[in-house]
């Protein structure tokens, strides 16, 4: 199958690039490099020996799009293209709502331009706002707390208007992916001070930063610190191929909870990560970050039944192939 992935130079749209040409499908990327560098590409093309057809492109340049969809002919996009900080989007949400959103309307145009039918979507969990009741199920309300999530809750209903009887759209609502490929080729490596914990932490362990901060001890769960459900890069990636496969025999508009169905806390992620590393991780307890849930865990009792996929990796793994992955490129990060 001839794939085209938006943001696929991005962290989880480069592991998606390299699980695809794993199974021999073709591969073609277009990425503004705005969160992201070619390297991962081209570490990709070095390893696996494929040729991955990529393009520097904004998904709202319609001309230059449009021009990539002729020369490739897609059969399918998977669209990871975005913006995704929460904290940014709440301080620039005009910004979010054109990248996120007219992008995806822009790219809409130039798949049906070009007769291109299907297309999974990078959701996130951030639909739902606050949880009120756990798991989370995909019929729990949806009523996001911030521009970030607006925006991705718009274009799932863009896409459920979209996706008429000849066509397919599928939402996957990615809960917290961590991780690296085993290959420590890739990994996660955002532009700028992670707001995200395991990055974070990954950052102090490396001594790039003096501590951790933890942002609440006193929230209603285990040991006081937030929980959430962390799943691997790689079993996040196996979902859209598991969505990909299933888009041949169905049409119209589906979504989908991606992730592991257990919480880990904070203290519990630091806990692991100390199993690997011969040093303490110095931390310091701070405030509740505003905008925080005590809990986040997905019921993935859906995409177990309708797409039989179900995660593989637990927590241990993800922490061991991102400290593998980031130690093999210390050079990298001085
Ligand atoms: P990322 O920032 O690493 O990757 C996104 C990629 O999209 C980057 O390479 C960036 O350069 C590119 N991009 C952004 N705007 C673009 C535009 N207008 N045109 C072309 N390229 C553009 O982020 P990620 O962690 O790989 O996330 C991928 C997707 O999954 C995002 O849509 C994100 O909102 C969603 N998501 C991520 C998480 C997470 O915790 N990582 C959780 C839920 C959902
Ligand atoms: C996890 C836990 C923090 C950092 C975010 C986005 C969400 C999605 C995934 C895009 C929480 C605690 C964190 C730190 C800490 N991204 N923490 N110190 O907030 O669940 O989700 O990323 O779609 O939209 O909101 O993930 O990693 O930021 O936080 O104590 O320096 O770690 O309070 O309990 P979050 P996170």
């Amino acid at each position: 199958m001839k794939v085209l992935l938006t943001g696929g130079a991005g962290y989880i749209g480069s592991h998606a690039c390299l699980e695809l040409l794993k199974a021999q499908h073709e591969v073609c990327i277009v990425d503004n490099l705005s969160n992201s560098t070619i390297e991962p590409i081209n570490r990709i093309q070095e390893f696996i020996k494929s040729k991955i057809f990529f393009t520097k492109c904004d998904i709202s340049d319609f001309n230059s799009l449009n021009s990539v969809f002729e020369s490739f002919s897609p059969d399918s996009v998977i669209h990871f293209a975005g913006l995704k900080s929460v904290s940014e989007s709440v301080k620039e949400p005009i910004k979010y709502y054109e990248n996120n959103v007219l992008g995806t309307l822009n790219l809409l145009k130039v798949m049906d331009k070009n007769d291109c039918k299907k297309i999974i979507f990078s959701s996130s969990a951030t639909v739902y706002g606050n949880p009120l009741y756990l798991p989370i199920d995909e019929d729990h309300e949806l009523k996001p707390l911030n521009p970030y999530g607006n925006s991705k809750l718009m274009i799932e209903n863009i896409l459920r208007d979209w996706a008429t009887d000849q066509k397919y759209a599928c939402a996957l609502r990615y809960f917290n992916p961590i991780g690296a490929d085993s290959s420590g080729i890739i990994g996660e490596n955002p532009h700028g001070i992670p707001s995200n914990l395991v990055p974070y932490i990954l950052n102090v362990i490396n001594e790039e930063y003096e501590k951790l901060y933890i942002f609440g001890n006193d929230y209603d769960t285990r040991d006081g610190s937030g929980e959430r459900d962390y799943i691997h890069v790689t079993d996040l990636v196996l979902a859209h191929m598991a969505a990909l496969e299933a888009s041949s025999n169905l049409a119209q508009f589906h979504v989908f909870n991606v992730g592991t169905g257990k919480g880990t806390t904070v203290f519990e992620i630091i806990d692991s990560f100390k199993s690997f590393v011969s040093k303490d991780i110095n931390y310091e307890l701070s405030s509740r970050r505003p905008g925080d849930v005590a809990s986040s865990v997905a019921c993935v009792k859906k995409i177990n039944d309708q797409l039989s996929w179900n995660s593989k990796f637990n927590i241990e793994c993800a922490i061991k192939s991102l400290l593998n992955w980031k130690f093999k490129n210390k050079k990298r990060f001085v």
